[in-house]
């Protein structure tokens, strides 16, 4: 395969630091971004990234500025939607501009920087989106609601978003996480910052003390995960000769929950089938 030039989000840590440093050492080139002040992608600059400062909260004029500015020195190939983080707490204590806040980073920032670079990629007639989605995305957990219904939309919108750019030449996947080892469900990271009613006090100790035992015990390797999503962009590896499929998810919690769910839903047409039909015209 052709040496190709990825965009990268988030890259200050986790699994987009990861990405970058295996895109460099798979032999392509690499556009690493992070918010904020890019002195923190300087150790990626030294391994060979391109650095540039995005914050996919920004507005979608500005995002176009930055991706031209990226454009201005070469083509883009492949863009990984990879920014985020966990806004926690229970759905009803979670106040309405903490849910926009958690939209307005995981999904609306995906659909922003995406629409940023589709014009270029729709003109090429080539390119690639990853979306990172979760196992939030295919079941909700207690303490969960905020992040989980953010990569509930990205599920939604990508399956719209890949049937409608197919055939324009553009490739796009979403990847389901499980639990992967980066500083997402470090206390310091993630947001948790509603508490006012009683009756949830014992459940949000619950919630706190699994993502304190979660943190730095995560069954993913980051760098396994990242390198079977680059497989899957370069048709090489894992992906090889194979038909890839629609979503994949990644670690074997994800494996578990995805299971779990489809086996449920499949329980409920089977068993349920005769009152589903029965809701038709006749
Ligand atoms: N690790 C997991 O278990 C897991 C599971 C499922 C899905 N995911 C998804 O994987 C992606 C990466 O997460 P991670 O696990 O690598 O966590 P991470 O280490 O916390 O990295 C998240 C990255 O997103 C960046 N970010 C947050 N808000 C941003 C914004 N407005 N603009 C630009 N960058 C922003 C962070 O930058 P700052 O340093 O500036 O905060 C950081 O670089 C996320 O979409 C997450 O939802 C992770």
């Amino acid at each position: 395969m052709t040496q190709l030039r990825w965009l990268v989000t988030g890259c200050s840590s986790g699994l987009g630091k990861a990405f970058v440093r295996t895109i460099l050492a798979r032999g392509d080139k690499v556009v690493a971004t992070a918010r904020g002040d890019i002195s923190r992608l300087s150790s990626l600059k030294e391994a060979g990234a391109e650095t540039v400062s995005l914050d996919v909260t920004a507005p979608l004029s500005e995002i176009k500025v930055v991706a031209a500015s990226i454009l201005e020195s070469g083509p883009i190939d492949v863009l990984v939607n990879n920014a985020g983080y966990i806004e926690a707490g229970m759905s009803e204590e979670v106040s309405y501009d903490q849910y926009m806040a958690q939209f307005e980073t995981n999904f609306f920032g995906v659909i922003r920087t995406t629409q940023a670079i589709l014009p270029h990629f729709r003109e090429k007639k080539s390119g690639f989106v990853v979306f990172i989605g979760s196992s939030g995305g295919i079941a909700g957990e207690p303490g969960a609601g905020p992040y989980c219904a953010t990569k509930f939309a990205l599920k939604g919108w990508y399956d719209c978003f890949k049937k409608e750019t197919a055939h324009l030449g553009i490739k796009s996947m979403l990847f389901e996480l499980g639990f992967f080892r980066t500083k997402i469900d470090d206390p310091n990271n993630y947001k948790f910052r509603s508490e006012s009613i009683d009756e949830y006090k014992e459940i949000n100790k619950l919630v706190k003390q699994f993502l304190q035992s979660m943190d730095g015990n995560q069954p993913g390797d980051p760098q396994k995960g990242v390198e079977v999503m680059i497989d899957f962009v370069r048709e090489e590896g894992v992906a090889k000769g194979r038909v890839l499929p629609e979503r994949l998810p990644l670690g074997s919690d994800c494996l578990s929950t995805l299971r779990k769910r489809a086996v449920e839903d499949l329980n409920t047409c089977n068993e349920w089938e005769d009152v589903i039909r029965g809701t038709d015209y006749k």
